[in-house]
């Protein structure tokens, strides 16, 4: 084929999700293998969402509600926000790429940390503009070196609170005066798709800020405390001048119509909420405690996953627990080769991960035998 190819279109290394657990088995000869690598809810979808979008099966002939009217009001007085400030999203990543398409173009930047949720990348590469990386400092956002990297060209600022993939998080104060110094000409989009999990009473909330006058958007996801990855099903919080214009580039039936309906049973689901949360909570001090007895290095967390110090190649430690049956994530592509990340799973998920880690870093000798 002889097609030209735009050089930043080239530019872009695909994304590599967690590892299926399907492929692991498939690949390894391996049964009841676990999954600790995607930030997943371990107790699976709302059962309430599961038997709303059970129950709408028999309509999937029809095309879903393209405005999502029931969810976006239903989010609206959930959140306290109205309706015209809601964009839905096939996951929050879908409104990530819209707010790149509407905003960047060539010659733009957008600034961001290193590492970062990869997928930022990604669509700021999509649509021609340049990213621009800062390095976190003791893994948390350098918000005086995010300014600093501010330029006459920057157009989108990312912020992800609590950060994936190191779990730190940055406070209301910090993150009131950064808004005071940004010029409102710059988008400044805040992740917020692990808020549910964070326990700091200083942590920001986005919502909070979210302002007509001010071109701020907060990010939230069912793909996590929700239990509905699967479904794809995600919005922004904007001002409702930014939301009408990403109407314009949405396509018209981007959430579908199952994703709808168990939105919308999953947020009166309060019972599995905080079923989650508490099981969350409760099984990250159980990890920690135990890699304390243990003598494995790890860091603090805001969301439902931290950051383990392997003390080595974390590629090969990665490796060997696929091989003992655990996926977990190397952090070797973000910038971290010595460390790996895990999320909080089921108690019997979580000691078989703690028994593989142990195995595997006395085998290479971090840990005395
Ligand atoms: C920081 C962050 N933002 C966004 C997403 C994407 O969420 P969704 O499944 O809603 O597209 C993820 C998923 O891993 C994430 O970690």
């Amino acid at each position: 084929m002889n097609l030209t190819i735009p050089e930043y279109i080239l530019s872009i290394k695909p994304y590599k999700p967690g590892k299926p657990l399907e492929e692991l088995e498939r690949e390894y000869g391996i049964k009841d293998s676990i999954k600790l690598a995607s930030n997943e809810n371990p107790l699976g979808p709302s059962p309430r969402a599961i038997s709303a979008m059970e129950a709408a099966m028999s309509n999937l002939h029809r095309y879903p509600d393209g405005s999502g009217y029931l969810l976006i009001n239903k989010l609206a007085e959930t959140l306290g926000v109205s309706p015209g400030q809601i964009v839905l999203g096939n996951g929050s990543d879908d409104v990530i790429g819209m707010l790149a398409r509407a905003y960047l173009r060539a010659g733009n930047e957008a600034v961001m940390t290193a590492p970062s949720f990869l997928m930022y990348e990604i669509f700021v590469r999509s649509a021609g503009a340049t990213p621009v990386f800062v390095p976190l400092k003791s893994l948390a956002v350098d918000l005086e070196a995010m300014l600093a990297a501010i330029t006459p060209r920057t157009r989108m600022i990312f912020l992800n609170n609590p950060n994936n993939p190191t779990g730190t998080f940055i406070t209301k104060d910090e993150f009131t005066e950064l808004l005071s110094r940004l010029p409102d000409n710059i988008v400044v989009v805040l992740d917020e798709a692990y808020i549910e999990f964070a326990q700091a009473p200083e942590c920001v909330n986005g919502l909070e800020l979210v302002q007509n006058s001010r071109p701020l958007t907060v990010l939230r996801t069912f793909s996590k405390i929700y239990g509905l990855a699967g479904i794809r099903i995600g919005y922004g919080i904007m001002p409702s001048e930014m939301a009408s214009l990403l109407n314009r580039i949405r396509q018209p039936f981007n959430v579908n119509s199952l994703a709808q309906i168990g939105a919308i049973a999953a947020l009166d689901d309060d019972e599995f909420l905080n079923k989650t949360k508490n099981l969350i909570h409760e099984e990250l001090g159980f990890m920690q405690d135990n890699l304390k007895k243990i003598g494995i290095d790890f860091f603090p967390t805001q969301a439902n996953f931290f950051l383990i110090d392997v003390k080595g190649d974390a590629d090969i430690v990665f490796d060997m627990m696929l091989r003992e049956g655990v996926i977990v994530r190397s952090m070797a592509s973000y910038g971290y080769p010595k460390y790996i990340r895990v999320n909080a799973g089921l108690r019997k998920e979580n000691i078989r991960f703690l028994n593989a880690l142990e195995k595997v870093l006395k085998a290479r000798r971090v840990l005395s035998r």
